[in-house]
């Protein structure tokens, strides 16, 4: 068999999440050569570098003009995304972004046009929905076992103005809470049941953030852009209907919940920010049962060096290298970026359902194949077999 070319990839935005990424991405999966790293602030970049073991350190400019370099993954906070990946696009580099695509969905069509023109896969994040607790849900959701699915519904709620104290980016657009943590239930809703025709919506913005509360002097008081809740409606093209609840206005104790109604069974999963979690399947007459993991990717930390990140951020970076192995095969990726600007456009469309007292009828759509079952990491151990997965 011929072997298969590793991707040389950079990422750009060396802050907090980038930890998980680069650990993943140098242990985890075989088709990423991790050559570069890049921050608008070059100490950041060269930390990495140093405590990770990436041979450079480069600027944007450097990273569009190396022929070598095939893809870039972008952690830049989500106001930065559109400038980071326009740029890169236009330098003719594969783009995987963490989410939200962009702030504002005439960018995020602008971004899709130029990854189309000039032949490049753009994909994003949440890659959350392809690990164990989406995929293992989706399988039984495919197999019928729940039947025909007639609804669902996701909550979850956090102090978010509080949450901002401490990560600055919040503050920006992006920060509210249905674009920073609601996007995870969209895309695992819209991972499990597909496409979403309209929506409708009352939103909530976040309370102004009093001075006397920062827990760093000096600053002004600020407020978190755009609605910092939303109690929406989704209607899909499956013809199921959903209910969201994503409330940044309250206490910092965190409930999450989804759950997925059928003809024949109910279905519950864990926390979709996690990449396992559970599936719990209810059928009539019986007790609520545990369905064991049908995928790998649960998220579980590596034996090699573990550390209290890979718990709390799991196996981040899965859609970065499914594309890549999409790329060398020729074929989709799952994250692709009509599946980001849809779980984008879900959220906008509520933002303005909710300001019109209207509903509002989404103009993209998207496909997601799912993840072949049976592929695992063997004892939440090495990576073992399960890329095998993404490969195809
Ligand atoms: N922190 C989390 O828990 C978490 C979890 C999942 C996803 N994310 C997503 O990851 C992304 C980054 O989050 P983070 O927590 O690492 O943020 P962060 O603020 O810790 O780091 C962002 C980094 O990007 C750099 N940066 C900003 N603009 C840039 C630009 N134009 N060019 C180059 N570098 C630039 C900053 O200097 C900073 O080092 C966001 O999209 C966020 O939504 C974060």
């Amino acid at each position: 068999m011929e072997e298969i070319r590793k991707m040389k990839t950079a990422v750009i935005g060396c802050g907090m999440i980038s930890n998980i990424y680069i650990r993943n991405l140098k242990r985890m999966f075989s088709i990423i050569d991790l050559a570069a790293v890049c921050d608008m602030r070059q100490e950041s970049a060269e930390k990495q570098a140093q405590v990770y073991g990436i041979e450079r350190v480069m600027t944007m400019e450097e990273i569009a003009a190396d022929p070598d370099i095939e893809l870039v993954i972008n952690l830049t906070p989500a106001f930065a995304h559109y400038d980071v990946i326009r740029q890169m696009l236009l330098a003719g580099k594969h783009v995987w972004t963490e989410k939200m695509l962009t702030t504002d969905l005439e960018k995020g069509r602008e971004l899709l046009k130029i990854a189309d023109e000039k032949g490049l896969y753009l994909g994003v994040a949440p890659d959350t929905v392809l690990g164990a607790g989406v995929q293992t849900a989706r399988n039984i959701i495919d197999s019928g076992l729940i039947g025909e699915v007639t609804s669902c519904v996701a909550s979850v709620n956090r102090n978010q103005p509080l949450n901002s104290e401490f990560f600055r980016f919040l503050r920006g657009n992006g920060g509210a809470l249905p674009y920073d943590v609601g996007i995870y239930y969209v895309a695992a809703l819209t991972a499990l049941l597909g496409p979403v025709e309209e929506v409708q919506a009352y939103g909530m913005p976040a309370p102004a953030h009093p001075a006397e509360m920062l827990s760093m002097n000096g600053l002004d008081a600020w407020r978190i852009p755009g609605n910092n809740l939303l109690a929406g409606c989704m209607k899909f093209k499956s013809g199921a209907v959903g209910t969201v609840h994503f409330n940044g206005n309250a206490a910092g104790e965190e409930k999450q919940l989804i759950y997925i109604y059928g003809t024949k069974g109910i279905l519950r999963l864990g926390d979709p920010d996690t990449f396992g979690g559970f599936v719990k399947l209810t059928l009539p007459n019986a007790q609520e049962i545990d369905i064991p993991m049908t995928h790998g990717y649960d998220g579980k930390p590596l034996a090699d060096q573990p550390d209290v990140i890979d718990l709390a951020y799991g196996h981040r970076g899965i859609g970065a290298a499914e594309m890549a192995w999409a790329i060398r095969g020729g074929r989709p990726n799952r994250c692709s970026k009509e599946f980001g600007f849809h779980a984008m456009e879900v959220l906008c469309g509520m933002d303005e359902a909710a300001a019109s007292h209207k509903p509002y009828a989404l103009t993209s759509t998207f496909e997601m194949a799912p993840l072949q079952a049976g592929y695992f990491c063997k004892n939440g151990s090495l990576p073992a077999d399960a890329e095998r997965s993404l490969m195809a």
